[in-house]
């Protein structure tokens, strides 16, 4: 099957950089990315590259070169779908945060919602692409909505999941380790594969049944969190026996069984998706009866939360068990670096922590805006809004953040923070002058000679 024309539902991390390198590789296929928020919408489509809604290293250059060529933004949901041979769905899985599942099963409502728009616009034949992350299974209830329309259109399901991390979204799309096409139908697998052919090589991209490639998603998710809530539980260890957590990762990583990445030791991770798929994990496990197997991935973010709050534990002892009045000038809000997104970033725990003592907090992100901030603050519901914008200030300077503050936190490991003048920042804080590295990016016989009372993780 000749595929001319792509939809993506959904213009977020993952349709945006997916449908844009998607149309950078096949210029002869129109790809349409659509969606209901007309604010994300129009930023897509604005001249200025540097405002696109997302920032992703690479991002903008692709979309200057596709934009209005072969890659269109819009809002016009129907006339897309209408249009194409081949529809991703590419929306929103966020935990349920109501009814039966809340706080542990993925709210399924915007997939749903795609599944009836599809089955109500659709006039030919299409192959739906599940790109957003599922519970194992889901296919079936996408299947049961499209093929009950009695218009006698023909959809085929395939399960593609993303597996892309944010800040390295493009480079992981132009060299992906593999692909995943799951699916039934040979013609529709084939199709898609061809499209991902254009420039990843055909034995990387693995052909699954449809159940095999949605449970492959979530476990890949669960490994990886996995790993780094393994090496965070030993960095607590490290800090009791003078070990190193840096030695450690290293020596273990050299062994080839375990492989040297996904060991940095951390304040825990956030970003939009472990968290949120390793619960959906424990609450399909539960859902069989297999407890064991539920309380065991579930250790995984016990050990995480654990991370967080050990980490501003930590910053209040040694500040002499009181922050009250204090300013912690926090270095980064972003999940992690080269990313604008703050989706459960360990900052956002940390400052809440630190605000219930009172504290006055400073925040620094270089591409954080400041109203995320205050967003991501006001949605915890732990104190007003008006208590949130008198106890946090942001920046668009580090030094300002900086200037007068009892004790810096790193949240986020910006490249940047390990080039600034850290003598001209020792002499403008108050003393003595506290560091708290959550991500173990600065040196601490560096530190400890300018002055500071330098402090890491697991070290
Ligand atoms: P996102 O929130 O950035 O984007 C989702 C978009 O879908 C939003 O812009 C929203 O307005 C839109 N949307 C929701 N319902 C819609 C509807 N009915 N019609 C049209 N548009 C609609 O989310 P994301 O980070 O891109 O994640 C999307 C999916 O991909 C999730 O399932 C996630 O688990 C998965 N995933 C994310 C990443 C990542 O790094 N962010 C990586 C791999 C997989
Ligand atoms: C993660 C996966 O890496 C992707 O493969 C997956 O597609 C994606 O989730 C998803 O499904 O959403 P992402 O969350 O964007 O990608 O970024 P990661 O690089 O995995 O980092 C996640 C968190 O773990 C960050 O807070 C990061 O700082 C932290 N981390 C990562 C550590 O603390 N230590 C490490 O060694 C690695």
């Amino acid at each position: 099957m000749k595929i001319t024309k792509i939809c993506c539902i959904g213009a977020g991390y993952v349709g945006g950089p997916t449908m844009a390198v998607i149309a950078k590789k096949n210029p002869n296929i129109q790809v349409t990315i659509v969606d209901i928020n007309q604010e994300r919408i129009d930023a897509w489509n604005t001249e200025d590259l540097s405002k696109l809604p997302i920032y992703e290293p690479g991002l903008a250059e692709i979309v200057g070169e596709t934009r209005n060529k072969n890659l269109f933004f819009s809002t016009d949901i129907n006339k897309a779908i209408d249009e194409s041979e081949m529809i991703f769905i590419s929306v929103n899985t966020p935990t349920k945060t109501y009814g039966k599942g809340k706080g542990m099963a993925a709210d399924l409502k915007y997939v749903e919602l795609c599944a009836r728009n599809i089955a109500d616009v659709a006039k030919t034949d299409k192959i739906v692409v599940e790109k957003s992350t599922l519970p194992v299974r889901t296919a079936e209830a996408i299947k049961s909505i499209l093929h009950n329309t009695g218009n006698n259109v023909k959809f085929s399901i395939l399960s593609n999941p993303e597996f892309l991390a944010e800040g390295t979204a493009i480079k992981d799309l132009l060299a992906p380790d593999r692909v995943l096409i799951g699916g039934e139908s040979k013609d529709a697998i084939e199709a898609l594969a061809n499209i991902y052919g254009s420039w990843v090589p055909q034995e990387q991209i693995l052909r699954t049944n449809v159940w095999s490639s949605e449970l492959s998603k979530l476990t890949a998710n669960a490994f990886l969190a996995q790993r780094i809530s393994s090496i965070n539980a030993i960095s607590e260890l490290c800090e009791h026996t003078e070990a190193n957590v840096n030695e450690v990762a290293r020596a273990i990583g050299m062994d080839s069984r375990i492989g040297p990445k996904f060991l940095n030791a951390s304040i825990g991770f956030g970003g939009s998706c472990f968290q949120k798929d390793i619960l959906n994990l424990v609450y399909i496990a539960r859902s069989y009866g297999l407890n064991e197997v539920a309380d065991y991935w579930e250790q995984v973010i016990v050990l995480n939360d654990h991370q967080k709050r050990r980490f501003s534990d930590k910053l209040i002892s040694t500040l002499y068990n009181t922050v009250s009045g204090k300013k912690i000038a926090l270095l980064g809000w972003a999940f992690k670096k080269d990313t604008n997104d703050t989706r459960e970033s360990a900052a956002i725990y940390v400052t809440d922590h630190l605000l219930s003592e009172q504290a006055n907090i400073a925040v620094y992100d270089p591409k954080v805006p400041s109203s995320k901030v205050y967003d991501d603050l006001n949605y915890l519901q732990t104190r007003t809004e008006e208590e949130n914008n008198s106890l946090v200030e942001t920046f668009d300077n580090p030094y300002d953040a900086i200037n007068d503050a009892h004790a810096i936190a790193i949240m986020t490991e910006w490249d940047e923070f390990k080039t600034y003048d850290w003598t001209k920042i020792f002499d403008i804080m108050k003393k003595p002058a506290f560091i708290f590295d959550g991500r173990n990016i600065l040196n601490k016989e560096e530190m400890s000679q300018i002055g500071f009372e330098y402090s890491s993780i697991g070290k």
